[in-house]
């Protein structure tokens, strides 16, 4: 690639080096999910500076109860999506369950499908200790890698439904040992969901790179939502969830107007109308 073409690609996106120095400058930043294009070129103008094509695609597009079943030919339709309306921000592609649980060929080879044929510039996975090698050959590959502990949706079962981790003395200590683990393999950043955050504030300390909250309290250096939550898209929020817009009451209104005036043969008038 040429310095001009690079320079253009890269002049005013946020990259994994960019992110880096907002942790060590103490700045905050903001990290949320898009599925389309039109959410994504929404967040990106809005000053967005990650958008996470996340498996919560599973339960807030697909209304499944949870992200298991994604596949990785769903994530990546999904992230061409979100890459064609991102300008700015960085875009994570989510590897969905199966993708690189077995062993990490098989990762490595859905993480590459997610950055040649998603166009993302990053992926996440779940895991702490578990998944240290699968994260450093992912690394070992050219391909930046978001790390995600405590609590981990796609091991829903495992963990005996959605539950806070890190509560008692020894989990605490495991989901320390995650997120280290995590930042020894090469992660880039990591996500911290479900936790106390007393004990976010605590990993955030210890590591050098940057953290990303969900249900983990203030002291992250970055927060996430998933954008069916905070903009009232879904019948149900969880408690750490602050709704910042009521899209979901908005297009009832609007539907049901359009329905009326359809009914009673308001629309088209002629404003609406070809001559
Ligand atoms: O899938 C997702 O949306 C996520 C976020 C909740 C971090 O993993």
């Amino acid at each position: 690639m040429s310095t001009v073409r690079a320079a253009a690609t890269t002049e005013h996106r946020t990259t994994v080096r960019s992110l880096a120095a907002r942790k060590r400058r103490g700045e905050r930043f903001a990290m949320l999910t898009a599925y389309d294009f039109a959410f994504a070129r929404i967040f990106d103008a809005a000053g967005i500076d990650v958008l996470l094509v996340g498996d919560s695609l599973g339960n807030v597009v697909q209304g499944r109860d949870t992200t298991l079943p994604v596949t990785l030919d769903e994530t990546l339709y999904h992230t061409r999506m979100v890459a064609r309306g991102a300008a700015r921000a960085l875009v994570v592609a989510d590897m969905p369950f199966g993708s690189y649980q077995v062993c990490a060929d098989d990762a490595v080879r859905a993480a590459i499908r997610l950055m040649k044929e998603g166009d993302a510039h990053a992926v996440k996975l779940e895991g702490g200790t578990a998944v240290r090698e699968t994260i450093r050959r992912i690394v070992a590959a050219g391909i930046p890698v978001m790390g995600h502990v405590g609590l981990t949706p796609q091991s829903v079962h495992a963990m005996g439904g959605f539950r806070v981790q890190g509560r008692g003395d020894a989990d605490r200590r495991r989901v320390i040992a995650d997120a280290r683990a995590v930042q020894e393999a090469g992660a880039f950043s990591v996500v911290l969901e479900g936790m106390p955050a007393a004990l976010a504030a605590e990993i955030t300390a210890t590591l050098t790179i940057p953290t990303i909250g969900i249900g983990a309290g203030v002291e992250c250096d970055g927060q996430v939502l998933v954008m069916h939550d905070m903009l009232g898209l879904n019948d149900w929020t969880p408690s750490f969830v602050k709704q910042y817009a009521d899209l979901g009451a908005a297009a009832h209104r609007a539907a049901r107007a359009f329905a009326e005036e359809v009914a009673d043969a308001k629309f088209p008038d002629t404003e609406h109308s070809y001559r």
